[in-house]
Protein backbone atom coordinates (compact mmCIF):
# COMPACT_ATOMS: atom_id res chain seq x y z
CA UNK A 1 0.00 0.00 0.00
CA UNK A 2 1.76 3.01 -1.43
CA UNK A 3 0.00 5.20 1.47
CA UNK A 4 2.40 3.86 4.24
CA UNK A 5 5.13 5.94 2.62
CA UNK A 6 3.65 9.07 4.12
CA UNK A 7 5.55 8.45 7.64
CA UNK A 8 7.29 11.29 6.84
CA UNK A 9 6.22 14.43 8.12
CA UNK A 10 5.14 16.47 5.74
CA UNK A 11 3.15 18.95 8.38
CA UNK A 12 7.11 20.34 7.91
CA UNK A 13 8.24 22.99 6.52
CA UNK A 14 8.58 22.13 2.23
CA UNK A 15 11.43 25.02 1.55
CA UNK A 16 11.21 24.86 -2.70
CA UNK A 17 14.50 26.93 -2.47
CA UNK A 18 15.87 23.27 -1.85
CA UNK A 19 17.15 20.90 -3.85
CA UNK A 20 14.68 17.94 -3.73
CA UNK A 21 17.39 15.54 -2.50
CA UNK A 22 18.15 17.95 0.30
CA UNK A 23 14.37 18.51 1.38
CA UNK A 24 14.12 14.41 1.86
CA UNK A 25 17.58 14.27 3.03
CA UNK A 26 15.83 16.81 5.74
CA UNK A 27 13.02 14.91 6.17
CA UNK A 28 14.80 11.82 6.78
CA UNK A 29 17.19 13.04 9.21
CA UNK A 30 18.08 10.50 12.06
CA UNK A 31 16.22 7.53 10.51
CA UNK A 32 17.77 4.73 9.31
CA UNK A 33 19.37 4.55 5.87
CA UNK A 34 16.23 2.02 4.65
CA UNK A 35 13.96 4.82 5.43
CA UNK A 36 15.88 7.43 2.94
CA UNK A 37 15.61 5.08 0.38
CA UNK A 38 11.62 4.32 1.21
CA UNK A 39 11.56 8.59 1.52
CA UNK A 40 13.31 9.20 -1.84
CA UNK A 41 10.51 6.92 -3.33
CA UNK A 42 7.71 9.19 -2.43
CA UNK A 43 8.72 10.96 -5.70
CA UNK A 44 12.16 11.61 -5.40
CA UNK A 45 11.13 13.90 -3.41
CA UNK A 46 9.48 15.96 -6.12
CA UNK A 47 6.63 17.49 -3.99
CA UNK A 48 8.42 20.66 -4.52
CA UNK A 49 9.15 20.65 -7.95
CA UNK A 50 6.25 19.15 -8.71
CA UNK A 51 4.02 21.14 -6.74
CA UNK A 52 5.64 24.39 -8.05
CA UNK A 53 5.94 22.91 -11.70
CA UNK A 54 9.90 24.60 -12.04
CA UNK A 55 12.38 22.06 -12.14
CA UNK A 56 15.55 22.64 -10.66
CA UNK A 57 17.74 22.56 -13.74
CA UNK A 58 21.30 23.23 -11.77
CA UNK A 59 20.57 20.82 -9.45
CA UNK A 60 22.71 17.34 -9.65
CA UNK A 61 21.62 14.18 -9.46
CA UNK A 62 22.91 13.19 -5.50
CA UNK A 63 23.53 9.50 -4.08
CA UNK A 64 19.48 9.63 -3.01
CA UNK A 65 18.22 10.44 -6.55
CA UNK A 66 19.92 7.68 -8.04
CA UNK A 67 18.66 5.49 -5.39
CA UNK A 68 15.19 6.37 -6.47
CA UNK A 69 16.17 6.05 -10.79
CA UNK A 70 18.10 2.46 -9.61
CA UNK A 71 14.63 1.36 -7.65
CA UNK A 72 12.55 2.42 -10.69
CA UNK A 73 14.80 0.67 -13.34
CA UNK A 74 14.57 -2.63 -11.05
CA UNK A 75 11.02 -2.47 -10.49
CA UNK A 76 9.95 -1.77 -14.24
CA UNK A 77 12.74 -2.62 -16.47
CA UNK A 78 9.76 -2.22 -19.73
CA UNK A 79 8.61 1.50 -18.22
CA UNK A 80 11.33 2.82 -20.47
CA UNK A 81 13.55 5.80 -19.66
CA UNK A 82 16.94 7.44 -19.87
CA UNK A 83 19.60 5.66 -18.53
CA UNK A 84 20.87 6.22 -15.34
CA UNK A 85 23.70 8.55 -15.85
CA UNK A 86 21.62 11.03 -17.72
CA UNK A 87 22.01 14.03 -16.29
CA UNK A 88 18.67 16.07 -15.10
CA UNK A 89 16.93 18.06 -17.40
CA UNK A 90 14.82 18.58 -20.15
CA UNK A 91 17.62 17.84 -23.19
CA UNK A 92 17.65 13.95 -22.66
CA UNK A 93 13.98 14.03 -21.78
CA UNK A 94 12.95 15.72 -25.02
CA UNK A 95 15.03 13.21 -27.13
CA UNK A 96 13.36 10.69 -25.63
CA UNK A 97 9.90 11.45 -26.72
CA UNK A 98 10.66 12.80 -29.67
CA UNK A 99 11.70 8.99 -30.39
CA UNK A 100 8.12 7.82 -29.84
CA UNK A 101 5.99 5.84 -32.35
CA UNK A 102 2.32 8.34 -32.92
CA UNK A 103 0.97 4.94 -32.33
CA UNK A 104 -1.84 4.92 -30.17
CA UNK A 105 -1.47 1.32 -29.26
CA UNK A 106 2.07 0.57 -29.83
CA UNK A 107 4.09 2.95 -27.87
CA UNK A 108 6.82 0.09 -27.15
CA UNK A 109 5.84 -3.69 -28.40
CA UNK A 110 6.94 -4.54 -24.71
CA UNK A 111 4.62 -2.39 -22.59
CA UNK A 112 1.82 -4.41 -20.97
CA UNK A 113 -1.25 -2.23 -22.76
CA UNK A 114 0.33 -2.51 -26.46
CA UNK A 115 -2.64 -4.26 -28.40
CA UNK A 116 -4.92 -3.53 -26.20
CA UNK A 117 -7.73 -1.02 -27.32
CA UNK A 118 -7.62 1.60 -24.35
CA UNK A 119 -8.53 4.57 -26.78
CA UNK A 120 -11.36 7.00 -25.72
CA UNK A 121 -12.60 10.43 -26.11
CA UNK A 122 -11.69 12.48 -23.26
CA UNK A 123 -13.20 15.36 -24.43
CA UNK A 124 -15.03 16.52 -27.54
CA UNK A 125 -12.63 16.80 -30.04
CA UNK A 126 -9.80 14.97 -27.95
CA UNK A 127 -9.41 11.29 -28.35
CA UNK A 128 -6.49 10.08 -26.05
CA UNK A 129 -4.88 6.95 -26.73
CA UNK A 130 -5.38 5.79 -22.95
CA UNK A 131 -7.77 7.09 -20.55
CA UNK A 132 -5.45 7.84 -17.48
CA UNK A 133 -3.86 11.43 -17.63
CA UNK A 134 -1.83 13.34 -14.16
CA UNK A 135 -3.77 15.90 -12.47
CA UNK A 136 -2.74 19.41 -12.10
CA UNK A 137 -0.43 20.45 -9.86
CA UNK A 138 0.89 16.76 -9.03
CA UNK A 139 3.35 16.54 -11.90
CA UNK A 140 4.82 19.89 -12.69
CA UNK A 141 5.12 20.44 -16.19
CA UNK A 142 5.01 17.00 -17.07
CA UNK A 143 9.00 17.24 -18.26
CA UNK A 144 10.76 16.44 -14.79
CA UNK A 145 8.94 13.26 -14.58
CA UNK A 146 10.14 12.40 -18.25
CA UNK A 147 13.51 11.28 -16.56
CA UNK A 148 11.55 8.40 -14.71
CA UNK A 149 9.91 7.16 -16.96
CA UNK A 150 8.50 7.70 -20.66
CA UNK A 151 5.93 9.90 -20.32
CA UNK A 152 4.81 9.16 -23.89
CA UNK A 153 2.83 6.38 -22.51
CA UNK A 154 0.41 8.56 -20.51
CA UNK A 155 -3.07 9.33 -22.18
CA UNK A 156 -2.18 12.53 -21.46
CA UNK A 157 -0.54 15.56 -18.73
CA UNK A 158 -2.26 18.42 -17.20
CA UNK A 159 0.41 21.09 -16.33
CA UNK A 160 0.06 23.67 -13.36
CA UNK A 161 -2.22 25.60 -12.89
CA UNK A 162 -0.86 28.50 -15.55
CA UNK A 163 -1.99 32.22 -14.75
CA UNK A 164 -1.52 35.54 -16.30
CA UNK A 165 1.24 36.40 -14.58
CA UNK A 166 4.11 34.65 -11.96
CA UNK A 167 3.31 34.01 -9.00
CA UNK A 168 5.01 33.00 -5.86
CA UNK A 169 2.33 31.12 -3.96
CA UNK A 170 1.81 31.06 -0.79
CA UNK A 171 3.08 31.48 2.56
CA UNK A 172 4.42 28.38 4.23
CA UNK A 173 3.16 25.77 5.23
CA UNK A 174 1.41 24.56 2.19
CA UNK A 175 1.44 20.83 2.63
CA UNK A 176 0.05 18.73 5.77
CA UNK A 177 -0.41 14.97 6.02
CA UNK A 178 -3.89 13.72 6.71
CA UNK A 179 -5.56 10.05 7.33
CA UNK A 180 -5.28 8.50 3.69
CA UNK A 181 -4.81 11.97 2.33
CA UNK A 182 -2.94 15.49 1.80
CA UNK A 183 -3.98 19.14 2.18
CA UNK A 184 -2.09 21.80 0.31
CA UNK A 185 -2.48 25.14 -0.37
CA UNK A 186 0.20 25.79 -2.86
CA UNK A 187 -1.20 28.83 -4.06
CA UNK A 188 -0.99 28.81 -7.85
CA UNK A 189 2.74 29.13 -7.89
CA UNK A 190 3.97 29.64 -11.62
CA UNK A 191 5.64 31.42 -13.85
CA UNK A 192 3.38 32.97 -15.85
CA UNK A 193 1.45 32.12 -19.04
CA UNK A 194 4.40 33.70 -21.77
CA UNK A 195 7.19 32.25 -19.75
CA UNK A 196 5.27 28.47 -19.66
CA UNK A 197 4.80 28.42 -23.45
CA UNK A 198 8.34 29.76 -24.06
CA UNK A 199 10.13 27.37 -21.42
CA UNK A 200 7.94 24.08 -21.82
CA UNK A 201 6.80 24.09 -25.31
CA UNK A 202 8.81 22.58 -27.78
CA UNK A 203 9.63 20.25 -24.66
CA UNK A 204 6.03 19.35 -24.58
CA UNK A 205 6.03 18.70 -28.40
CA UNK A 206 8.90 16.64 -28.55
CA UNK A 207 7.66 14.38 -25.42
CA UNK A 208 4.93 12.94 -27.65
CA UNK A 209 2.55 13.07 -25.52
CA UNK A 210 -0.33 15.13 -25.22
CA UNK A 211 -0.62 18.14 -23.03
CA UNK A 212 -3.72 20.40 -21.27
CA UNK A 213 -2.81 23.64 -20.13
CA UNK A 214 -4.92 24.25 -16.43
CA UNK A 215 -6.01 27.54 -16.64
CA UNK A 216 -6.44 29.75 -13.69
CA UNK A 217 -7.59 33.42 -12.63
CA UNK A 218 -9.12 35.74 -11.02
CA UNK A 219 -11.44 37.70 -13.25
CA UNK A 220 -12.83 35.92 -16.71
CA UNK A 221 -10.29 38.38 -18.90
CA UNK A 222 -7.65 36.32 -17.01
CA UNK A 223 -8.98 32.99 -17.73
CA UNK A 224 -8.79 34.14 -21.84
CA UNK A 225 -5.60 36.18 -21.50
CA UNK A 226 -4.10 32.83 -20.40
CA UNK A 227 -5.71 30.74 -22.96
CA UNK A 228 -4.94 33.86 -25.89
CA UNK A 229 -1.08 33.67 -24.64
CA UNK A 230 -0.63 29.77 -24.87
CA UNK A 231 -2.05 29.83 -28.30
CA UNK A 232 -0.21 27.82 -30.39
CA UNK A 233 2.48 26.65 -27.78
CA UNK A 234 3.36 22.71 -29.27
CA UNK A 235 2.06 19.92 -27.49
CA UNK A 236 -0.94 21.59 -26.17
CA UNK A 237 -4.11 19.82 -27.01
CA UNK A 238 -6.58 21.10 -24.73
CA UNK A 239 -7.53 23.29 -21.56
CA UNK A 240 -8.42 22.93 -18.74
CA UNK A 241 -10.15 25.60 -16.37
CA UNK A 242 -9.80 25.56 -12.85
CA UNK A 243 -12.13 27.30 -11.15
CA UNK A 244 -11.75 26.95 -7.84
CA UNK A 245 -10.54 30.35 -8.01
CA UNK A 246 -12.09 33.82 -6.06
CA UNK A 247 -13.53 36.04 -8.41
CA UNK A 248 -11.87 39.29 -7.49
CA UNK A 249 -14.99 41.57 -8.13
CA UNK A 250 -17.50 38.81 -6.80
CA UNK A 251 -15.16 37.40 -4.06
CA UNK A 252 -17.06 33.84 -4.67
CA UNK A 253 -15.35 31.26 -6.34
CA UNK A 254 -16.57 31.13 -10.23
CA UNK A 255 -17.22 27.23 -10.07
CA UNK A 256 -19.49 27.94 -7.14
CA UNK A 257 -21.86 29.85 -9.43
CA UNK A 258 -23.36 28.61 -12.15
CA UNK A 259 -23.71 31.82 -13.98
CA UNK A 260 -20.10 32.87 -13.20
CA UNK A 261 -18.78 29.32 -14.30
CA UNK A 262 -20.78 29.50 -17.72
CA UNK A 263 -19.31 33.14 -18.42
CA UNK A 264 -15.51 31.90 -18.06
CA UNK A 265 -16.49 28.87 -19.79
CA UNK A 266 -18.51 31.12 -22.64
CA UNK A 267 -15.54 33.30 -22.78
CA UNK A 268 -12.38 31.00 -22.71
CA UNK A 269 -14.30 28.83 -26.19
CA UNK A 270 -14.54 32.10 -27.88
CA UNK A 271 -10.96 32.41 -27.61
CA UNK A 272 -9.80 29.23 -28.76
CA UNK A 273 -10.01 26.15 -31.24
CA UNK A 274 -9.23 23.44 -28.56
CA UNK A 275 -11.21 21.54 -26.85
CA UNK A 276 -11.89 23.47 -22.88
CA UNK A 277 -12.86 21.54 -20.50
CA UNK A 278 -14.22 22.74 -17.18
CA UNK A 279 -12.72 21.55 -13.87
CA UNK A 280 -15.78 21.21 -10.93
CA UNK A 281 -15.04 22.43 -7.71
CA UNK A 282 -16.77 19.92 -5.38
CA UNK A 283 -17.11 22.80 -2.79
CA UNK A 284 -20.32 24.11 -4.90
CA UNK A 285 -23.30 24.43 -3.39
CA UNK A 286 -24.58 22.09 -6.49
CA UNK A 287 -22.19 20.96 -8.73
CA UNK A 288 -24.85 19.63 -10.71
CA UNK A 289 -26.30 23.29 -11.31
CA UNK A 290 -22.92 24.21 -12.51
CA UNK A 291 -21.84 21.04 -14.76
CA UNK A 292 -25.06 21.86 -16.92
CA UNK A 293 -24.87 25.56 -16.67
CA UNK A 294 -20.99 24.77 -18.70
CA UNK A 295 -22.02 22.35 -20.82
CA UNK A 296 -25.07 24.73 -22.34
CA UNK A 297 -22.13 27.38 -22.46
CA UNK A 298 -19.87 25.27 -24.84
CA UNK A 299 -17.86 23.08 -22.71
CA UNK A 300 -16.46 20.17 -24.18
CA UNK A 301 -15.75 18.24 -20.52
CA UNK A 302 -15.90 18.44 -17.40
CA UNK A 303 -13.35 17.35 -14.60
CA UNK A 304 -15.07 15.98 -11.34
CA UNK A 305 -13.48 16.83 -9.06
CA UNK A 306 -11.20 19.76 -7.76
CA UNK A 307 -10.14 19.60 -3.89
CA UNK A 308 -12.00 19.45 -1.11
CA UNK A 309 -11.89 22.31 1.28
CA UNK A 310 -10.74 21.38 4.50
CA UNK A 311 -8.12 22.24 7.61
CA UNK A 312 -5.85 21.16 10.42
CA UNK A 313 -4.59 22.55 13.67
CA UNK A 314 -1.56 22.53 15.11
CA UNK A 315 -2.32 21.77 18.54
CA UNK A 316 0.91 22.83 20.12
CA UNK A 317 1.17 25.97 18.42
CA UNK A 318 -2.72 26.64 18.67
CA UNK A 319 -3.16 27.79 14.98
CA UNK A 320 -3.79 26.32 12.03
CA UNK A 321 -1.01 24.45 10.31
CA UNK A 322 -1.42 25.90 6.85
CA UNK A 323 -0.12 29.10 6.26
CA UNK A 324 -3.33 29.48 4.30
CA UNK A 325 -5.82 28.09 7.30
CA UNK A 326 -7.42 26.16 4.86
CA UNK A 327 -6.56 24.22 2.08
CA UNK A 328 -7.82 21.60 -0.50
CA UNK A 329 -7.75 18.04 0.52
CA UNK A 330 -6.69 15.19 -2.13
CA UNK A 331 -6.46 11.63 -2.07
CA UNK A 332 -8.11 8.66 -1.04
CA UNK A 333 -10.06 10.22 1.78
CA UNK A 334 -11.71 12.19 -1.16
CA UNK A 335 -12.29 9.64 -3.67
CA UNK A 336 -15.92 8.25 -2.72
CA UNK A 337 -16.86 12.34 -3.05
CA UNK A 338 -15.61 12.13 -6.44
CA UNK A 339 -17.45 9.31 -7.58
CA UNK A 340 -20.60 10.45 -6.01
CA UNK A 341 -19.93 13.53 -7.95
CA UNK A 342 -19.08 11.61 -11.45
CA UNK A 343 -22.08 9.71 -11.06
CA UNK A 344 -24.78 12.92 -10.51
CA UNK A 345 -22.86 14.91 -13.50
CA UNK A 346 -22.99 11.73 -15.64
CA UNK A 347 -26.60 11.45 -15.50
CA UNK A 348 -27.08 15.51 -16.10
CA UNK A 349 -24.76 16.07 -18.71
CA UNK A 350 -23.67 14.20 -22.40
CA UNK A 351 -20.13 15.77 -22.62
CA UNK A 352 -17.29 13.30 -21.67
CA UNK A 353 -16.30 13.79 -17.66
CA UNK A 354 -12.63 13.35 -16.11
CA UNK A 355 -12.82 11.65 -13.01
CA UNK A 356 -10.22 12.98 -10.44
CA UNK A 357 -10.14 12.42 -7.13
CA UNK A 358 -7.74 9.55 -4.96
CA UNK A 359 -7.12 7.38 -8.16
CA UNK A 360 -3.96 4.98 -6.70
CA UNK A 361 -4.45 2.00 -9.02
CA UNK A 362 -6.19 0.38 -11.69
CA UNK A 363 -9.56 -0.54 -9.47
CA UNK A 364 -9.65 2.72 -8.74
CA UNK A 365 -9.80 3.93 -11.99
CA UNK A 366 -12.36 1.57 -12.53
CA UNK A 367 -14.82 3.16 -10.15
CA UNK A 368 -14.69 5.82 -11.65
CA UNK A 369 -15.29 4.85 -15.36
CA UNK A 370 -18.25 2.62 -14.11
CA UNK A 371 -19.33 5.57 -12.31
CA UNK A 372 -19.75 7.56 -16.15
CA UNK A 373 -16.04 8.77 -16.46
CA UNK A 374 -14.67 8.70 -19.51
CA UNK A 375 -10.89 9.04 -18.52
CA UNK A 376 -9.30 9.77 -15.05
CA UNK A 377 -6.89 11.66 -13.66
CA UNK A 378 -3.80 10.37 -11.06
CA UNK A 379 -2.70 13.28 -8.75
CA UNK A 380 -1.31 12.80 -5.08
CA UNK A 381 -1.11 9.00 -5.44
CA UNK A 382 2.12 9.78 -7.99
CA UNK A 383 3.46 11.62 -4.86
CA UNK A 384 4.26 8.46 -2.79
CA UNK A 385 4.82 6.40 -6.23
CA UNK A 386 5.78 8.10 -9.39
CA UNK A 387 5.09 5.11 -11.31
CA UNK A 388 1.17 5.07 -10.30
CA UNK A 389 -0.04 6.75 -13.44
CA UNK A 390 1.51 3.94 -15.41
CA UNK A 391 0.48 1.03 -12.77
CA UNK A 392 -3.32 2.35 -13.36
CA UNK A 393 -2.60 2.24 -17.56
CA UNK A 394 -1.28 -1.76 -17.35
CA UNK A 395 -4.51 -2.78 -14.83
CA UNK A 396 -6.96 -1.12 -17.07
CA UNK A 397 -5.33 -2.90 -19.85
CA UNK A 398 -5.05 -6.09 -17.82
CA UNK A 399 -8.74 -5.79 -16.80
CA UNK A 400 -9.62 -5.54 -20.56
CA UNK A 401 -7.97 -8.92 -21.17
CA UNK A 402 -9.22 -10.59 -18.25
CA UNK A 403 -12.62 -10.15 -19.24
CA UNK A 404 -11.79 -10.47 -23.16
CA UNK A 405 -13.28 -6.95 -23.33
CA UNK A 406 -13.29 -5.01 -27.47
CA UNK A 407 -12.44 -2.05 -25.57
CA UNK A 408 -12.15 -0.13 -22.26
CA UNK A 409 -15.04 2.05 -23.29
CA UNK A 410 -17.04 -1.00 -22.53
CA UNK A 411 -17.11 -0.10 -18.66
CA UNK A 412 -17.69 3.75 -19.54
CA UNK A 413 -21.22 3.98 -17.21
CA UNK A 414 -22.10 0.84 -16.65
CA UNK A 415 -22.75 1.42 -13.07
CA UNK A 416 -25.38 4.03 -14.18
CA UNK A 417 -29.48 3.63 -13.55
CA UNK A 418 -30.73 2.92 -16.66
CA UNK A 419 -32.27 5.80 -18.61
CA UNK A 420 -35.62 5.67 -18.51
CA UNK A 421 -38.00 5.25 -21.23
C1 LIG B 1 -0.13 19.85 -4.44
C2 LIG B 1 -1.35 19.98 -5.30
C3 LIG B 1 -1.43 21.04 -6.20
C4 LIG B 1 -2.55 21.18 -7.02
N1 LIG B 1 -2.60 22.21 -7.92
C5 LIG B 1 -3.67 22.32 -8.76
C6 LIG B 1 -3.71 23.33 -9.77
O1 LIG B 1 -2.76 24.12 -9.93
N2 LIG B 1 -4.82 23.41 -10.55
C7 LIG B 1 -5.88 22.54 -10.42
O2 LIG B 1 -6.87 22.65 -11.16
N3 LIG B 1 -5.84 21.55 -9.49
C8 LIG B 1 -4.78 21.42 -8.67
N4 LIG B 1 -4.74 20.41 -7.74
C9 LIG B 1 -5.88 19.46 -7.66
C10 LIG B 1 -5.58 18.16 -8.44
O3 LIG B 1 -5.33 18.42 -9.79
C11 LIG B 1 -6.72 17.14 -8.29
O4 LIG B 1 -7.90 17.67 -8.87
C12 LIG B 1 -7.02 16.80 -6.85
O5 LIG B 1 -5.82 16.72 -6.10
C13 LIG B 1 -7.76 15.46 -6.71
O6 LIG B 1 -7.02 14.39 -7.26
P1 LIG B 1 -6.02 13.46 -6.40
O7 LIG B 1 -6.77 13.06 -5.17
O8 LIG B 1 -5.69 12.32 -7.30
O9 LIG B 1 -4.84 14.30 -6.07
C14 LIG B 1 -3.63 20.26 -6.91
C15 LIG B 1 -3.53 19.20 -5.99
C16 LIG B 1 -2.41 19.05 -5.19
C17 LIG B 1 -2.35 17.89 -4.23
Amino acid sequence: MPWRRFRKKVERPIDVSKSIEESLEDAADGESEEDAAELAELDDATIAEAATGEPDDDRAPTELGEKLRGALDADAPHRGGPPRSAPRGIAVDRRLGAARSEDPHAASPSYPEAGVDLTVEAARGLRLKNPVMTASGTFGQGVEYAELFDVSRLGAIVNKGTTPAARPGNPQYRIAETPSGILNSIGLENPGAAEVARKYGKAWAELGVAVIVNVAGYSVDDYVFVVHEMTGTPGVVAYEINVSCPNVKGGMLFGCDPDLAAEVTRAVKAETDLPVIVKLTPNAPDVVAVARACEEAGADALTAINTVLGMRIDTRRRRPILGTGSGGLSGPAIRPIAVHITYQVAQAVSIPIIGAGGVTNAQDALEFLMAGASSVQVGTATFADPLAPLKVIEGLAAYVKEHSLASIRDVIGVALPAPED
